[in-house]
Protein backbone atom coordinates (compact mmCIF):
# COMPACT_ATOMS: atom_id res chain seq x y z
CA UNK A 1 0.00 0.00 0.00
CA UNK A 2 0.95 3.66 -0.30
CA UNK A 3 1.29 6.30 2.45
CA UNK A 4 -1.28 9.05 2.01
CA UNK A 5 -1.11 12.20 4.35
CA UNK A 6 -3.72 14.56 4.81
CA UNK A 7 -3.52 17.90 7.27
CA UNK A 8 -6.62 18.73 9.21
CA UNK A 9 -6.32 22.23 10.18
CA UNK A 10 -9.13 22.51 13.05
CA UNK A 11 -9.99 26.06 12.53
CA UNK A 12 -13.46 28.16 13.52
CA UNK A 13 -15.03 29.58 10.53
CA UNK A 14 -18.31 31.33 8.95
CA UNK A 15 -21.01 29.88 7.65
CA UNK A 16 -24.34 30.55 6.69
CA UNK A 17 -27.66 27.81 7.42
CA UNK A 18 -31.32 28.67 7.94
CA UNK A 19 -30.70 32.21 7.99
CA UNK A 20 -28.48 31.83 10.82
CA UNK A 21 -24.80 33.05 10.17
CA UNK A 22 -22.55 31.57 12.65
CA UNK A 23 -19.07 30.65 13.09
CA UNK A 24 -18.50 26.95 13.63
CA UNK A 25 -15.56 24.38 14.44
CA UNK A 26 -14.39 22.91 10.93
CA UNK A 27 -11.59 21.52 9.07
CA UNK A 28 -9.77 23.48 6.75
CA UNK A 29 -12.55 25.98 6.69
CA UNK A 30 -14.72 23.26 5.46
CA UNK A 31 -18.34 22.05 6.48
CA UNK A 32 -18.53 19.10 5.80
CA UNK A 33 -15.37 18.30 6.52
CA UNK A 34 -12.65 17.37 3.64
CA UNK A 35 -13.17 13.17 2.39
CA UNK A 36 -10.25 10.92 2.98
CA UNK A 37 -9.90 8.32 0.08
CA UNK A 38 -7.80 4.99 0.34
CA UNK A 39 -7.00 1.81 -0.48
CA UNK A 40 -7.15 -1.26 1.32
CA UNK A 41 -3.64 -1.85 2.70
CA UNK A 42 -2.73 1.80 2.57
CA UNK A 43 -1.22 3.58 5.66
CA UNK A 44 -3.26 7.12 6.19
CA UNK A 45 -1.30 10.09 8.46
CA UNK A 46 -3.53 12.86 9.39
CA UNK A 47 -1.32 15.80 11.05
CA UNK A 48 -4.00 17.53 13.19
CA UNK A 49 -3.60 21.34 13.97
CA UNK A 50 -5.84 22.28 16.73
CA UNK A 51 -6.46 26.17 16.39
CA UNK A 52 -10.08 26.27 18.11
CA UNK A 53 -10.98 27.56 21.87
CA UNK A 54 -11.64 23.82 22.60
CA UNK A 55 -10.55 20.53 23.35
CA UNK A 56 -10.18 18.06 20.04
CA UNK A 57 -9.35 14.57 19.27
CA UNK A 58 -10.35 12.71 16.12
CA UNK A 59 -11.93 9.30 15.64
CA UNK A 60 -11.55 7.07 12.16
CA UNK A 61 -14.86 5.65 12.71
CA UNK A 62 -14.57 1.73 12.04
CA UNK A 63 -11.15 1.65 10.95
CA UNK A 64 -10.36 -1.62 12.83
CA UNK A 65 -6.58 -0.07 13.96
CA UNK A 66 -4.62 -3.16 14.05
CA UNK A 67 -2.04 -2.64 16.82
CA UNK A 68 -2.48 1.28 15.80
CA UNK A 69 -5.14 1.52 18.95
CA UNK A 70 -3.09 5.21 19.86
CA UNK A 71 -4.60 6.33 16.80
CA UNK A 72 -8.46 5.76 17.65
CA UNK A 73 -8.87 8.85 19.41
CA UNK A 74 -12.02 8.74 21.46
CA UNK A 75 -10.72 11.43 24.27
CA UNK A 76 -9.66 10.31 27.84
CA UNK A 77 -10.05 6.79 26.11
CA UNK A 78 -7.03 6.13 24.09
CA UNK A 79 -5.76 9.43 24.25
CA UNK A 80 -5.89 13.17 25.88
CA UNK A 81 -7.18 15.88 23.88
CA UNK A 82 -4.86 18.02 21.95
CA UNK A 83 -5.78 21.30 23.80
CA UNK A 84 -5.84 24.96 22.02
CA UNK A 85 -2.42 25.39 19.92
CA UNK A 86 -1.84 21.68 20.56
CA UNK A 87 -0.86 19.20 17.15
CA UNK A 88 -1.12 15.00 17.06
CA UNK A 89 -0.49 12.98 13.92
CA UNK A 90 -2.95 9.94 13.35
CA UNK A 91 -0.92 6.93 11.89
CA UNK A 92 -2.40 3.85 10.71
CA UNK A 93 -3.00 1.28 8.10
CA UNK A 94 -6.24 0.49 6.81
CA UNK A 95 -6.19 -3.65 6.68
CA UNK A 96 -8.83 -5.39 5.46
CA UNK A 97 -11.74 -3.39 5.37
CA UNK A 98 -12.99 -1.61 2.48
CA UNK A 99 -16.07 0.20 1.90
CA UNK A 100 -17.31 3.49 3.25
CA UNK A 101 -16.81 4.95 6.89
CA UNK A 102 -16.18 8.56 8.33
CA UNK A 103 -14.04 10.24 10.57
CA UNK A 104 -15.51 13.30 13.36
CA UNK A 105 -14.06 14.64 16.06
CA UNK A 106 -14.40 12.72 19.43
CA UNK A 107 -14.44 15.11 21.87
CA UNK A 108 -17.77 16.52 23.60
CA UNK A 109 -20.32 17.40 20.95
CA UNK A 110 -17.95 18.57 18.60
CA UNK A 111 -18.53 15.86 16.28
CA UNK A 112 -21.50 17.94 14.70
CA UNK A 113 -19.66 19.59 12.55
CA UNK A 114 -15.93 18.36 12.76
CA UNK A 115 -17.10 14.97 10.41
CA UNK A 116 -16.40 13.95 6.91
CA UNK A 117 -15.80 10.86 4.26
CA UNK A 118 -13.03 7.88 4.71
CA UNK A 119 -13.32 6.25 1.72
CA UNK A 120 -11.69 2.92 1.14
CA UNK A 121 -11.36 1.96 -2.05
CA UNK A 122 -10.17 -1.95 -2.54
CA UNK A 123 -6.69 -2.48 -3.74
CA UNK A 124 -5.90 -1.50 -7.11
CA UNK A 125 -7.28 -4.04 -9.77
CA UNK A 126 -9.96 -5.68 -7.68
CA UNK A 127 -13.23 -5.18 -8.23
CA UNK A 128 -16.14 -4.56 -6.07
CA UNK A 129 -18.16 -7.83 -5.86
CA UNK A 130 -21.47 -6.18 -7.91
CA UNK A 131 -21.41 -4.26 -11.19
CA UNK A 132 -19.17 -1.12 -11.06
CA UNK A 133 -21.14 1.68 -10.41
CA UNK A 134 -20.81 5.02 -13.14
CA UNK A 135 -20.59 7.34 -10.31
CA UNK A 136 -19.71 7.17 -6.53
CA UNK A 137 -21.45 10.28 -3.95
CA UNK A 138 -20.49 9.88 -0.27
CA UNK A 139 -23.91 11.34 1.09
CA UNK A 140 -23.55 12.33 5.12
CA UNK A 141 -26.77 12.89 6.37
CA UNK A 142 -26.71 15.31 9.62
CA UNK A 143 -28.31 17.61 11.53
CA UNK A 144 -27.77 21.60 12.34
CA UNK A 145 -28.01 23.34 14.82
CA UNK A 146 -28.70 27.04 14.75
CA UNK A 147 -27.60 27.42 18.57
CA UNK A 148 -23.83 25.92 19.58
CA UNK A 149 -23.96 22.37 20.53
CA UNK A 150 -21.80 22.51 22.67
CA UNK A 151 -23.93 24.96 24.68
CA UNK A 152 -26.80 22.83 23.82
CA UNK A 153 -25.26 19.19 25.69
CA UNK A 154 -23.59 22.17 28.48
CA UNK A 155 -27.21 23.10 29.44
CA UNK A 156 -29.02 19.59 29.45
CA UNK A 157 -26.14 17.93 31.85
CA UNK A 158 -26.69 21.23 34.07
CA UNK A 159 -30.37 20.68 33.91
CA UNK A 160 -30.16 16.92 33.76
CA UNK A 161 -32.94 17.18 30.90
CA UNK A 162 -32.90 16.00 27.68
CA UNK A 163 -30.76 18.72 24.96
CA UNK A 164 -32.83 20.74 22.67
CA UNK A 165 -33.29 19.05 19.70
CA UNK A 166 -31.47 20.51 16.30
CA UNK A 167 -33.24 22.50 14.00
CA UNK A 168 -32.72 20.97 10.42
CA UNK A 169 -31.63 17.56 9.18
CA UNK A 170 -28.75 17.96 6.75
CA UNK A 171 -27.70 16.23 3.28
CA UNK A 172 -24.21 17.18 3.14
CA UNK A 173 -24.49 19.75 5.42
CA UNK A 174 -27.93 20.77 3.04
CA UNK A 175 -31.08 21.22 4.98
CA UNK A 176 -32.70 21.52 1.54
CA UNK A 177 -35.88 23.30 0.94
CA UNK A 178 -38.22 21.71 3.62
CA UNK A 179 -37.17 24.28 6.00
CA UNK A 180 -38.20 28.04 5.99
CA UNK A 181 -35.64 30.23 4.67
CA UNK A 182 -33.55 27.37 2.91
CA UNK A 183 -35.18 27.90 -0.24
CA UNK A 184 -31.97 28.88 -2.53
CA UNK A 185 -30.40 26.33 -5.20
CA UNK A 186 -27.14 26.26 -3.28
CA UNK A 187 -28.90 25.17 0.28
CA UNK A 188 -29.98 22.29 -1.43
CA UNK A 189 -28.18 19.27 -2.18
CA UNK A 190 -28.53 17.81 -5.88
CA UNK A 191 -27.82 14.35 -7.36
CA UNK A 192 -27.38 15.05 -10.82
CA UNK A 193 -27.97 11.57 -12.78
CA UNK A 194 -28.17 10.27 -16.18
CA UNK A 195 -30.66 7.87 -17.32
CA UNK A 196 -30.03 4.60 -17.68
CA UNK A 197 -26.79 4.78 -15.32
CA UNK A 198 -26.24 3.27 -12.07
CA UNK A 199 -25.17 5.41 -8.97
CA UNK A 200 -23.78 4.20 -5.79
CA UNK A 201 -24.11 6.21 -2.68
CA UNK A 202 -21.68 6.00 0.09
CA UNK A 203 -24.50 6.85 2.55
CA UNK A 204 -23.34 7.95 6.58
CA UNK A 205 -25.12 8.69 9.60
CA UNK A 206 -23.54 11.57 10.84
CA UNK A 207 -26.87 13.38 13.05
CA UNK A 208 -25.93 13.25 16.72
CA UNK A 209 -29.18 11.50 18.11
CA UNK A 210 -31.40 10.42 15.36
CA UNK A 211 -31.71 7.41 13.47
CA UNK A 212 -33.40 7.99 10.38
CA UNK A 213 -35.04 6.69 7.34
CA UNK A 214 -34.03 7.42 3.89
CA UNK A 215 -35.36 7.55 0.83
CA UNK A 216 -35.66 8.21 -2.75
CA UNK A 217 -39.28 8.88 -4.56
CA UNK A 218 -40.09 6.48 -7.39
CA UNK A 219 -36.46 4.53 -6.80
CA UNK A 220 -35.50 1.37 -5.46
CA UNK A 221 -31.94 1.63 -3.76
CA UNK A 222 -29.52 -2.15 -4.06
CA UNK A 223 -27.87 -2.09 -0.62
CA UNK A 224 -24.52 -3.49 -1.08
CA UNK A 225 -22.30 -3.13 1.68
CA UNK A 226 -22.73 -1.46 5.53
CA UNK A 227 -19.75 -0.53 7.98
CA UNK A 228 -17.22 -1.05 5.18
CA UNK A 229 -18.22 -4.98 4.78
CA UNK A 230 -19.50 -6.48 1.96
CA UNK A 231 -23.08 -7.82 2.55
CA UNK A 232 -25.50 -9.93 0.15
CA UNK A 233 -27.13 -6.69 -1.83
CA UNK A 234 -30.84 -6.73 -1.17
CA UNK A 235 -33.48 -4.22 -2.57
CA UNK A 236 -35.12 -1.30 -0.16
CA UNK A 237 -37.39 1.63 -0.77
CA UNK A 238 -36.99 2.71 2.66
CA UNK A 239 -33.51 2.35 4.30
CA UNK A 240 -33.19 3.04 8.03
CA UNK A 241 -29.37 4.06 9.08
CA UNK A 242 -28.53 4.68 12.47
CA UNK A 243 -25.87 6.96 13.55
CA UNK A 244 -22.68 6.61 13.59
CA UNK A 245 -23.61 3.41 10.33
CA UNK A 246 -22.64 3.50 6.96
CA UNK A 247 -23.99 2.04 4.03
CA UNK A 248 -23.41 1.69 0.37
CA UNK A 249 -26.57 1.83 -2.08
CA UNK A 250 -26.56 1.57 -5.89
CA UNK A 251 -29.33 3.93 -7.33
CA UNK A 252 -29.87 2.96 -11.21
CA UNK A 253 -31.73 6.29 -12.67
CA UNK A 254 -34.71 5.47 -15.04
CA UNK A 255 -34.12 5.17 -19.01
CA UNK A 256 -37.11 7.12 -19.13
CA UNK A 257 -37.82 9.49 -16.09
CA UNK A 258 -41.53 10.13 -15.39
CA UNK A 259 -40.27 13.58 -14.20
CA UNK A 260 -36.82 15.73 -14.33
CA UNK A 261 -36.94 15.71 -10.48
CA UNK A 262 -37.50 13.79 -7.66
CA UNK A 263 -37.42 13.92 -4.16
CA UNK A 264 -34.45 12.24 -1.49
CA UNK A 265 -35.53 12.70 1.78
CA UNK A 266 -34.59 11.29 5.51
CA UNK A 267 -36.93 11.92 8.40
CA UNK A 268 -36.35 10.46 11.97
CA UNK A 269 -37.25 7.20 13.48
CA UNK A 270 -37.64 7.11 17.28
CA UNK A 271 -39.11 5.84 20.18
CA UNK A 272 -37.99 8.55 22.33
CA UNK A 273 -40.98 9.77 24.44
CA UNK A 274 -40.36 13.52 24.59
CA UNK A 275 -39.47 16.10 21.89
CA UNK A 276 -37.88 15.40 18.42
CA UNK A 277 -37.69 16.90 15.16
CA UNK A 278 -40.47 14.97 13.29
CA UNK A 279 -39.26 17.19 10.15
CA UNK A 280 -39.17 15.48 6.97
CA UNK A 281 -36.19 17.13 5.06
CA UNK A 282 -34.93 16.64 1.46
CA UNK A 283 -32.65 16.96 -1.47
CA UNK A 284 -33.40 16.71 -5.19
CA UNK A 285 -32.23 13.59 -7.88
CA UNK A 286 -31.99 15.61 -10.55
CA UNK A 287 -31.83 13.99 -14.39
CA UNK A 288 -29.66 15.64 -16.60
CA UNK A 289 -28.69 17.18 -19.37
CA UNK A 290 -32.88 18.05 -19.26
CA UNK A 291 -32.75 21.75 -17.85
CA UNK A 292 -33.00 22.27 -14.45
CA UNK A 293 -35.71 21.27 -12.31
CA UNK A 294 -37.49 22.79 -9.65
CA UNK A 295 -36.66 22.65 -6.11
CA UNK A 296 -39.47 23.07 -4.40
CA UNK A 297 -42.82 21.07 -4.80
CA UNK A 298 -41.41 17.79 -5.66
CA UNK A 299 -43.23 14.78 -3.61
CA UNK A 300 -41.94 13.20 -0.69
CA UNK A 301 -41.20 9.58 -1.08
CA UNK A 302 -43.92 7.82 1.30
CA UNK A 303 -41.79 6.97 4.67
CA UNK A 304 -42.73 5.11 7.34
CA UNK A 305 -44.27 6.65 10.43
CA UNK A 306 -41.66 8.08 13.41
CA UNK A 307 -42.20 5.11 15.72
CA UNK A 308 -42.48 2.38 12.99
CA UNK A 309 -40.67 0.01 14.79
CA UNK A 310 -41.91 -2.75 12.43
CA UNK A 311 -40.80 -1.41 9.35
CA UNK A 312 -37.40 -1.15 10.92
CA UNK A 313 -37.21 -4.61 12.09
CA UNK A 314 -38.29 -5.64 8.61
CA UNK A 315 -35.22 -3.60 6.73
CA UNK A 316 -33.00 -4.65 9.41
CA UNK A 317 -33.70 -8.12 8.96
CA UNK A 318 -32.53 -8.53 5.31
CA UNK A 319 -28.55 -8.01 6.28
CA UNK A 320 -26.29 -11.16 5.63
CA UNK A 321 -22.58 -10.84 4.62
CA UNK A 322 -21.50 -12.36 1.81
CA UNK A 323 -19.51 -15.46 3.12
CA UNK A 324 -18.15 -15.87 -0.05
CA UNK A 325 -14.90 -18.21 -0.93
CA UNK A 326 -13.06 -14.36 -1.28
CA UNK A 327 -14.85 -12.62 1.43
CA UNK A 328 -15.33 -14.99 4.22
CA UNK A 329 -17.24 -14.45 7.11
CA UNK A 330 -15.28 -15.83 10.07
CA UNK A 331 -18.03 -15.45 13.14
CA UNK A 332 -16.12 -17.54 16.12
CA UNK A 333 -18.47 -20.25 16.38
CA UNK A 334 -17.79 -21.10 19.84
CA UNK A 335 -17.29 -18.55 22.65
CA UNK A 336 -14.98 -18.17 25.58
CA UNK A 337 -16.40 -15.31 27.43
CA UNK A 338 -20.25 -14.42 27.77
CA UNK A 339 -21.25 -11.01 28.65
CA UNK A 340 -24.79 -9.90 29.13
CA UNK A 341 -25.08 -6.63 29.29
CA UNK A 342 -28.88 -4.17 30.13
CA UNK A 343 -28.32 -1.09 28.46
CA UNK A 344 -30.85 1.96 29.03
CA UNK A 345 -31.81 5.19 30.02
CA UNK A 346 -33.42 5.50 33.71
CA UNK A 347 -32.90 7.58 36.99
CA UNK A 348 -29.30 7.72 37.98
CA UNK A 349 -28.89 7.61 41.74
CA UNK A 350 -26.65 10.09 41.63
CA UNK A 351 -23.52 8.66 42.01
CA UNK A 352 -22.30 11.22 39.56
CA UNK A 353 -24.18 14.51 40.64
CA UNK A 354 -23.59 17.21 37.91
CA UNK A 355 -21.99 20.42 39.92
CA UNK A 356 -23.16 18.95 42.57
CA UNK A 357 -26.54 18.33 42.70
CA UNK A 358 -28.94 16.01 41.68
CA UNK A 359 -31.63 17.69 39.49
CA UNK A 360 -34.04 14.93 37.57
CA UNK A 361 -37.08 13.64 38.66
CA UNK A 362 -37.03 12.30 42.53
CA UNK A 363 -33.69 13.47 43.57
CA UNK A 364 -31.85 11.43 40.20
CA UNK A 365 -30.58 12.45 37.32
CA UNK A 366 -31.76 11.57 33.48
CA UNK A 367 -28.95 9.13 32.44
CA UNK A 368 -27.90 6.10 29.98
CA UNK A 369 -26.20 3.37 31.32
CA UNK A 370 -24.30 -0.25 30.73
CA UNK A 371 -25.81 -2.43 33.52
CA UNK A 372 -26.81 0.21 35.74
CA UNK A 373 -23.31 2.14 35.74
CA UNK A 374 -23.18 5.39 34.24
CA UNK A 375 -19.84 5.75 32.58
CA UNK A 376 -17.98 8.72 33.86
CA UNK A 377 -15.27 10.10 31.34
CA UNK A 378 -11.63 10.28 33.35
CA UNK A 379 -9.64 12.55 33.87
CA UNK A 380 -6.74 11.15 32.22
CA UNK A 381 -6.29 8.44 29.15
CA UNK A 382 -7.25 5.11 29.93
CA UNK A 383 -4.95 3.73 27.31
CA UNK A 384 -2.29 6.04 28.94
CA UNK A 385 -3.06 5.20 32.58
CA UNK A 386 -4.18 1.70 32.07
CA UNK A 387 -7.15 2.80 34.10
CA UNK A 388 -9.09 -0.04 35.24
CA UNK A 389 -12.66 1.12 36.40
CA UNK A 390 -15.98 0.59 34.15
CA UNK A 391 -13.20 -1.45 32.10
CA UNK A 392 -13.41 -4.99 31.20
CA UNK A 393 -9.95 -6.89 30.40
CA UNK A 394 -9.79 -9.58 28.10
CA UNK A 395 -6.98 -11.44 27.60
CA UNK A 396 -5.60 -11.65 23.83
CA UNK A 397 -7.59 -13.94 21.18
CA UNK A 398 -10.79 -14.41 23.78
CA UNK A 399 -13.67 -15.12 21.87
CA UNK A 400 -16.29 -13.28 22.81
CA UNK A 401 -19.97 -12.54 22.94
CA UNK A 402 -22.03 -9.91 24.34
CA UNK A 403 -25.90 -9.72 24.42
CA UNK A 404 -27.34 -6.41 24.61
CA UNK A 405 -30.31 -6.02 26.51
CA UNK A 406 -32.82 -3.04 26.09
CA UNK A 407 -33.78 -2.10 29.29
CA UNK A 408 -34.88 2.10 29.29
CA UNK A 409 -37.19 2.31 32.57
CA UNK A 410 -38.67 5.83 30.99
CA UNK A 411 -40.31 4.66 27.97
CA UNK A 412 -38.49 2.21 25.28
CA UNK A 413 -35.73 3.19 22.62
CA UNK A 414 -33.21 1.80 20.45
CA UNK A 415 -29.68 2.56 21.37
CA UNK A 416 -27.09 1.84 18.17
CA UNK A 417 -23.99 0.79 20.02
CA UNK A 418 -20.95 1.12 18.66
CA UNK A 419 -17.47 -0.86 19.31
CA UNK A 420 -14.18 0.97 18.61
CA UNK A 421 -11.28 -1.30 17.47
CA UNK A 422 -13.65 -4.40 15.82
CA UNK A 423 -16.05 -5.41 13.59
CA UNK A 424 -18.50 -7.78 15.30
CA UNK A 425 -20.86 -10.29 14.05
CA UNK A 426 -24.43 -9.52 14.77
CA UNK A 427 -25.64 -13.21 14.71
CA UNK A 428 -28.92 -12.54 16.67
CA UNK A 429 -31.58 -9.87 17.37
CA UNK A 430 -34.98 -10.26 19.37
CA UNK A 431 -37.79 -8.25 20.93
CA UNK A 432 -38.81 -9.20 24.62
CA UNK A 433 -36.16 -10.47 27.35
CA UNK A 434 -33.52 -12.31 25.86
CA UNK A 435 -33.72 -16.31 26.45
CA UNK A 436 -30.23 -17.82 26.37
CA UNK A 437 -32.02 -21.49 26.14
CA UNK A 438 -34.41 -20.75 22.89
CA UNK A 439 -32.78 -17.54 21.38
CA UNK A 440 -28.74 -19.10 21.10
CA UNK A 441 -30.28 -21.92 19.23
CA UNK A 442 -31.70 -19.48 16.58
CA UNK A 443 -28.03 -17.56 15.84
CA UNK A 444 -26.84 -17.10 12.69
CA UNK A 445 -23.73 -18.52 12.47
CA UNK A 446 -23.27 -18.80 8.56
CA UNK A 447 -23.47 -15.51 7.43
CA UNK A 448 -24.36 -13.37 9.73
CA UNK A 449 -23.87 -9.12 8.90
CA UNK A 450 -20.40 -7.55 10.38
CA UNK A 451 -20.69 -4.15 11.24
CA UNK A 452 -19.22 -1.73 14.13
CA UNK A 453 -22.73 -0.16 14.48
CA UNK A 454 -25.86 -2.08 15.93
CA UNK A 455 -29.06 -0.58 17.07
CA UNK A 456 -30.13 -2.39 20.47
CA UNK A 457 -33.99 -2.78 19.42
CA UNK A 458 -36.18 -0.93 21.51
CA UNK A 459 -37.69 -3.18 24.33
CA UNK A 460 -35.14 -5.87 22.31
CA UNK A 461 -32.14 -7.34 22.15
CA UNK A 462 -29.08 -8.13 20.33
CA UNK A 463 -26.33 -10.49 20.08
CA UNK A 464 -22.84 -9.75 18.67
CA UNK A 465 -19.33 -12.14 18.32
CA UNK A 466 -16.29 -10.58 18.03
CA UNK A 467 -12.38 -12.08 18.63
CA UNK A 468 -10.55 -9.94 21.37
CA UNK A 469 -7.15 -10.05 18.81
CA UNK A 470 -6.03 -6.34 18.86
CA UNK A 471 -5.01 -4.86 22.16
CA UNK A 472 -5.59 -1.55 23.06
CA UNK A 473 -8.35 -0.08 24.90
CA UNK A 474 -11.37 -0.18 23.03
CA UNK A 475 -14.46 2.15 24.30
CA UNK A 476 -18.24 0.83 23.34
CA UNK A 477 -20.93 3.35 23.04
CA UNK A 478 -24.16 4.63 22.48
CA UNK A 479 -23.97 6.59 19.04
CA UNK A 480 -26.36 9.07 20.28
CA UNK A 481 -24.67 11.67 21.21
CA UNK A 482 -26.85 12.51 24.56
CA UNK A 483 -26.51 9.33 25.49
CA UNK A 484 -22.86 9.19 25.28
CA UNK A 485 -22.90 12.56 27.11
CA UNK A 486 -25.20 10.28 29.95
CA UNK A 487 -22.65 7.67 30.09
CA UNK A 488 -23.82 4.88 28.03
CA UNK A 489 -20.71 3.48 27.48
CA UNK A 490 -17.89 1.36 28.90
CA UNK A 491 -14.49 0.28 27.46
CA UNK A 492 -12.49 -2.99 26.97
CA UNK A 493 -9.21 -3.99 27.92
CA UNK A 494 -7.77 -6.06 25.72
CA UNK A 495 -4.27 -7.20 26.59
CA UNK A 496 -0.98 -8.02 24.16
CA UNK A 497 -0.60 -11.61 23.08
CA UNK A 498 2.33 -13.76 24.10
CA UNK A 499 3.77 -12.91 19.90
CA UNK A 500 5.88 -9.75 18.89
CA UNK A 501 3.01 -9.13 16.22
CA UNK A 502 0.58 -9.30 18.93
CA UNK A 503 1.91 -6.22 21.17
CA UNK A 504 0.50 -2.72 20.80
CA UNK A 505 3.59 -0.74 20.09
CA UNK A 506 4.28 2.50 22.56
CA UNK A 507 2.82 5.72 22.20
CA UNK A 508 3.64 7.96 19.59
CA UNK A 509 6.43 10.81 21.34
CA UNK A 510 4.14 13.67 19.99
CA UNK A 511 0.91 11.61 21.93
CA UNK A 512 -0.80 14.29 23.99
CA UNK A 513 -1.28 14.36 27.57
CA UNK A 514 -3.38 15.12 29.72
CU1 LIG B 1 -18.27 7.23 15.77
CU2 LIG B 1 -16.88 6.45 19.49
O1 LIG B 1 -17.60 6.91 17.64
Amino acid sequence: GLTRRYTFNVTMATVTRLCTTKSIPTVNGRFPGPRITVREGDRLVVSVHNNINNNVTFHWHGVRQLRSAWADGPAYITQCPMRPGQSYVYNFRIVGQRGTLWWHAHFSWLRATLHGPLVILPPRGVPYPFPKPYREVPLMLGEWFNADPEAVIKQALQTGGGPNVSDAYTFNGFPGPTYNCSGGGNSTFKLKVKPGRTYMLRLINAALNDELFFAVANHTLTVVQADASYVKPFAATTLVISPGQTMDVLLTAATNPSSTAFAIAVAPYTNTVGTFDNTTATAVLEYTPQRPAALRGLPAPPLPRYNDTGAVTNFSSNFRSLASARYPARVPLSVDRSFFFAVGLGADPCQSPVNGTCQGPNNTRFAASINNVSFVMPKTSLLQAHYQRRVVPLAFNTSVEVVLQDTSIQGAESHPLHLHGYDFHVVGTGFGNYDAANDTAKYNLVDPVQRNTISVPTAGWVAIRFVANNPGVWIMHCHLDVHLSWGLSMAWLVNDGPLPNQKLPPPPSDIPTC
